[in-house]
């Protein structure tokens, strides 16, 4: 994070910033090849033309060290979707060998041995993981509402801890995470793999060069329609209680009689899964935050409805929330809008935009496409010989140049897992701890008390606390 250390006035304190803003965007323009002096849009516009291929981007950290014999052994809480997908991506990174898995559901733990070998350990109780002395690291990957509690036993355990996201279900479970990572000294990292990417890397240096001038408005959207993407999963023919220990699954939310929809499409269900806002919203708070250095918003509006997906869910399946994010003494005030739609028939578009005084970004993982806006007045070849013939047509920069990882990226999953296994093997830290991911759950989770109460929420993003 970049704060300016010293106590200073206000004034002081605005000039300062200014003045990093502009010795910033004097390093962008420099990197363009441009002089500091102003925004020459001849010089830039050659700039572009030249780079009118795409340009590639590598990785700006160089964290590439993996130490000899420094291997490391993880097990699987909760290996469904996504837990096999961590594990698969887990296993790419040299050195990482996986003993054991956990999981509720008999079929689950049948599968894992299918997938990694008849050899590795497998149970229904995550206890029994935490108690062996061979595992280093665990990655927990059950629904959102075991995510606080799992995460804070393997800590105390002596374990380091990959939580896939959103980090907590409700917005006062994130301190005993917070605390129980700082007690244990482990390596706690949640699951928004988009912070590690190159697109991400990206963004936050173009920004932090002036690329897009002043940041004043960010948005996201999601559109889904099929019914498996908007949460309607298969439910395996055996399921039962025979099959399933339904008793664990719900001992820490309310009793009730055993339902399959329940366990195997939990996201529909507020007891076990955090809406719209918590299993996507919260990804993009997650790479803003990282890209902006910012703590979060102070105020939160969200509405929707249940429009469309009438199977006995409880959470909307359309949802809008709008973000007013402080002014702070790394970023100017600005606000977010963000926007998910399950019965949206465009299909599958997803985006992070961020817009700025001088142009935009758009921000995947593997790319940005940087768009600057298209007033010259600054231009000196328009200004001398655009005047002598008013009626003659202009020639004009281009607008947008697309910065693009290299073709055999492994891309930001990969990214995330092999930060998490490095900062364990160098005593180092990850970008995405507790407290970040608490910055990036908080206003998730708070989305669906404001769609709920129909209400504003505030939020205190520094001291993470409801005022
Ligand atoms: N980072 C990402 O891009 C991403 C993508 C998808 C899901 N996720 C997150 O991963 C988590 C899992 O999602 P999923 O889609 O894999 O769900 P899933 O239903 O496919 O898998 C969850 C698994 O956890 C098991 N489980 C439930 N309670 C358990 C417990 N107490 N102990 C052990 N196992 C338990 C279930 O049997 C199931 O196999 C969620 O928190 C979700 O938000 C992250």
């Amino acid at each position: 994070m970049f704060y300016c250390q010293k106590v200073i006035t206000p004034a002081r304190l605005q000039k300062k910033c200014m003045n990093n803003h502009y010795s910033s965007r004097r390093k962008f323009l420099k990197k363009l090849g441009l002089s500091s002096g102003a925004l020459v849009a001849g010089k830039y516009t050659e700039t572009f033309a030249q780079s009118n291929s795409d340009t590639y981007i590598t990785r700006l950290d160089k964290q590439q060290r993996i130490a000899s014999g420094d291997n490391l052994q993880i097990a699987l809480i909760g290996a469904g979707g996504m837990g096999t997908n961590d594990t698969n991506t887990a296993l790419q990174v040299p050195g990482i060998k996986l003993v054991a898995v956990c999981d509720l559901y008999t079929g689950r733990l049948d599968a894992a041995r299918k997938n990694w070998g008849n050899d590795i350990f497998t149970t229904k109780h995550y206890k029994d993981i935490l108690n062996r002395k061979d595992i280093d690291a665990v990655i927990v990957a059950t629904p959102d509402h075991w995510h606080k509690q799992i995460s804070v036993d393997a800590l105390n355990a002596g374990k380091h801890v990959y939580c896939e996201k959103p980090m907590v279900h409700s917005v006062d479970e994130g301190p005993a995470v917070i605390a129980a990572q700082k007690s244990s000294g482990k390596i706690f990292q949640v699951g928004s793999q988009g912070v590690s990417s190159l697109g991400n890397e990206k963004a936050k240096q173009l920004l932090k060069e002036g690329a897009i001038g002043e940041l004043n408005y960010a948005e996201g959207f999601w559109a889904r329609r099929d019914p498996v993407s908007v949460w309607q999963y298969p439910i395996p023919d055996d399921a039962s209680e025979q099959t399933v220990d339904w008793e664990t699954y719900i001992s820490n939310t309310e009793k009730r009689p055993f339902d399959s929809k329940r366990f195997f499409r939990w996201r529909n269900y507020t007891d076990y899964g955090t809406g719209m806002a918590g299993d996507l919203f919260v990804h993009l708070f997650s790479s803003l935050h990282f890209i902006t250095n910012s703590l979060g918003p102070e105020r939160i509006y969200s509405t929707g409805g249940l429009r469309f997906w009438n199977d006995g869910r409880e959470v909307p399946d359309v949802l809008l929330g709008s973000f007013d994010y402080p002014k702070t003494m790394v970023h100017p005030a600005f606000n977010l809008s963000l926007r998910c739609n399950f019965v949206d028939g465009t299909s599958g578009t997803t985006y992070l935009k961020l817009v700025g005084s001088e142009g935009s970004m758009d921000v995947t993982w593997d790319d940005v496409v940087l768009k600057r806006n298209t007033t010259h007045e600054e231009d000196p070849f328009l200004k001398t010989k655009g005047k002598q013939n008013e009626m003659r047509k202009q020639i004009l920069p281009p607008s947008s140049i697309t910065y693009k990882a290299e073709d055999g990226y492994k891309g930001g999953p990969y990214d995330h897992m092999f930060n998490f296994f490095s900062a364990i093997r160098n005593n180092g830290k990850v970008v995405e701890d507790a407290i970040f991911g608490y910055r990036a759950a908080a206003p998730a989770l708070l989305c669906n008390d404001s769609y709920r109460e129909k209400r504003p929420m505030s939020w205190n993003p520094e001291a993470m606390k409801k005022p």
